[in-house]
């Protein structure tokens, strides 16, 4: 499957795209040609009045996987969700700076939600698909789309099930429920989902951590089959699945304020991936991929 360059659609905003801006920090190493996809400016996430991550800049480039780690509470699910808009379904959550998508500001009021998710596509920490058909599952967002020949669903199911290397498993029991496959099987098939809409990004949320370490693999694997067709940010815990799948590394921490003991998560280095792991320049990245951080 080749989706072609997908013009920004009118849906998604009627304003003019300002040229992003071209911070030489932010996209540390990165080659002087690779497009930025998102752009992430003091990006800060409240919930209900408290500021669970706060001021995080970082460029994401088209067709690379960039990771975030970090430990639990840092706010890397949060920033992720930030990047579809996802938080949007949160009351009380309050988003503050800017996050552009190929320079578009993805909170402008003139933003379709609804479009931006089409457009960034996410698969969760456990696989949850709905318990309908394989079949229904892949055809779901292609169908609210608009889609009713039987025929081209087929070609769009079939060809989404290939890009996420499950056709071969299931193209057999298609109007079998997706609810019978394994966790790796029914993980796949959600990254299917995703796909079958012809998204350009997909966020995924520690998307192996239900799963056993074969699946897992197979997972990586795919990740890096997908990457040539789309931009990944994907959230893990897992400091090794980081160092082998992901191009760019963002560590977050958790900041505690010493008088109020209040807890806020940052953004402490982005880089490369392999700096990250073999020469970072903040001392609290260190103590993390060393595991000497508790
Ligand atoms: N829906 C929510 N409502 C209120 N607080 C939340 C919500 N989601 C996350 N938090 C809080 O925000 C902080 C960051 O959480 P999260 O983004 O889930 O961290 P991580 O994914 O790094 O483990 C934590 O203190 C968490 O309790
Ligand atoms: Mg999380």
């Amino acid at each position: 499957m080749m989706p072609e360059e997908i013009p920004m659609p009118a849906e998604l905003t009627d304003a003019p795209a300002p040229v992003a801006a071209d911070d030489a920090v932010r996209a540390a190493g990165a080659p002087a040609d690779a497009p930025v996809v998102f752009d992430v400016d003091r990006l800060s996430v409240l919930y209900s009045g408290f500021r669970a991550v706060r001021d995080v800049s970082l460029d994401v480039s088209k067709n690379e996987i960039t990771a975030f780690i970090g430990p639990s509470g840092c706010g890397k699910t949060t920033v992720l969700r930030c990047f579809n808009r996802m938080n949007d379904l949160i009351q009380g959550a309050v988003v503050e700076g800017s996050l552009r998508f190929h320079g578009v500001d993805l909170y402008a009021k003139d933003v379709n939600p609804v479009e931006v998710r089409r457009r960034i596509g996410m698969v969760f920490q456990k696989p949850n698909p709905f318990p309908k058909s394989m079949f229904d599952n892949v055809a779901y967002g292609p169908r609210l789309a608009g889609i009713r020949k039987r025929a081209e669903l087929e070609e769009i199911v079939e060809q989404a099930l290939r890009g996420a290397a499950l056709w071969d498993e299931v193209k057999d029991r298609l109007d079998k429920s997706a609810l019978g496959l394994s966790g790796g099987q029914q993980q796949r098939l959600c990254i299917a989902r995703a796909i079958a809409v012809r998204p350009e990004v997909i966020l995924m949320d520690e998307p192996c951590s239900a799963l056993d370490p074969v699946a897992t693999l197979r997972i990586e694997q795919l990740m890096q089959e997908l990457k040539s067709e789309y931009t990944i940010v994907i959230v893990t815990h897992n400091m090794q699945q980081a160092a082998r799948v992901s191009d760019r590394t963002a560590f977050f921490s958790v900041d505690v304020d010493a008088a109020s003991g209040d807890r806020t998560g940052e953004l402490v280095e982005y880089d490369r991936t392999e700096k990250i792991f073999s020469q970072p320049s903040d001392s609290r990245t260190e103590d993390y991929v060393t595991g000497r951080f508790g």
